[in-house]
């Protein structure tokens, strides 16, 4: 279905509630995101373990800056509304989820690609820069994760015969008795929030990005696992592991090798 462009004044002010005006601004990426290879596997029931695993491997990363993030600035007037912890918090499910699929040593199993490392890095930024920015994110996380993660959940379960509700807190927000409902008040409390038109363009193009993260993550993970499948095709990204720092141009090509090196090894111990 297609959204009508917002109308605009005459100065090109956009006008409309900030959660009608983030879905329409995010529409086009949100289908991009849909259909990624990780997301394809996902609604086709065909997740594997290991594209399981490395996904709540880089959520955890992603969570733990945005919710970091969110705590600092927990009582800023353009977060205060949209702050919600007791029922949104993903950190401690995402911890639960990770001690069942790699056990109690999880800690030091988790490996993520460069591309989670730069979603987290902007979200550490933003926290401590411009934490107006903060709702573009939390949005683009919660919401999707309320809408059509539910489905997802069940998918997954199902895909990776998983017996009752181990390895799947993530989906599920026990202090959320309809997400259809909270989804409202959410959306409510984003369009009280006070923001100078220049905040507002910078708050939808903010959420535009924090979807190209999103998309950046899933087709790094998809680069990464394709380094130990043999019917996959040579990686041509610039996927790079933990322990490297960030790109060098003259570095970079050595960095990806040895870095695809690096993940290809440590997915063998997952
Ligand atoms: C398999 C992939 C996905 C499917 C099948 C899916 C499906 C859906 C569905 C059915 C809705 C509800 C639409 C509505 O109520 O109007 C929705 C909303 C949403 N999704 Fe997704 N989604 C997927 C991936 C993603 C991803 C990767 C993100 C972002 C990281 C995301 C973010 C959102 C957001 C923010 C909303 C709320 C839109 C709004 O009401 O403003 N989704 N999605």
């Amino acid at each position: 279905t297609k959204v009508e462009s917002k109308p605009q004044t005459a100065n090109h002010t956009v006008v409309g509630d900030l959660s009608e005006q983030i879905k329409a601004a995010t529409q086009e990426t949100h289908v991009r995101a849909e259909n990624t290879d990780l997301m394809t596997s996902f609604q086709k029931g065909q997740i594997t373990r290991t594209q399981y695993k490395v996904l709540l491997c880089s959520l955890y990363e992603i969570y733990t800056a945005l919710e970091e993030a969110l705590d600092r600035n927990s009582s800023h007037p353009a977060v205060a509304p949209i702050y919600f912890p007791q029922e949104l918090d993903r950190t401690e499910a995402l911890e639960r989820d990770l001690e069942f699929f790699l056990g109690s040593q999880w800690r030091s199993k988790v490996i993520v690609p460069a591309a989670t490392h730069r979603y987290a890095q902007r979200l550490r930024e933003i926290g401590k820069v411009k934490p107006e920015l903060l709702v573009a994110h939390a949005y683009t996380r919660y919401l999707g994760d309320l809408s059509g993660g539910q489905v997802l959940g069940k998918l997954a379960q199902k895909a990776m015969e998983l017996e009752g509700k181990d390895g799947l807190a993530f989906f599920s927000f026990p202090g959320v008795s309809s997400a259809n409902r909270f989804k409202q008040l959410y959306r409510s409390r984003m369009n009280s929030i006070e923001l100078s038109e220049e905040q507002r363009r910078e708050v939808l193009q903010e959420a535009v990005d924090a979807f190209n993260f999103n998309i950046q993550v899933f087709d790094d993970l998809q680069k990464m696992l394709s380094v130990t499948s043999e019917s996959a095709e040579k990686p041509k990204g610039t996927s790079r592991s933990t322990p490297f720092p960030p790109p060098s141009s003259v570095q970079l090509t050595v960095g990806l090798c040895v870095g695809l090196l690096t993940v290809g090894i440590g997915l063998y111990n997952f």
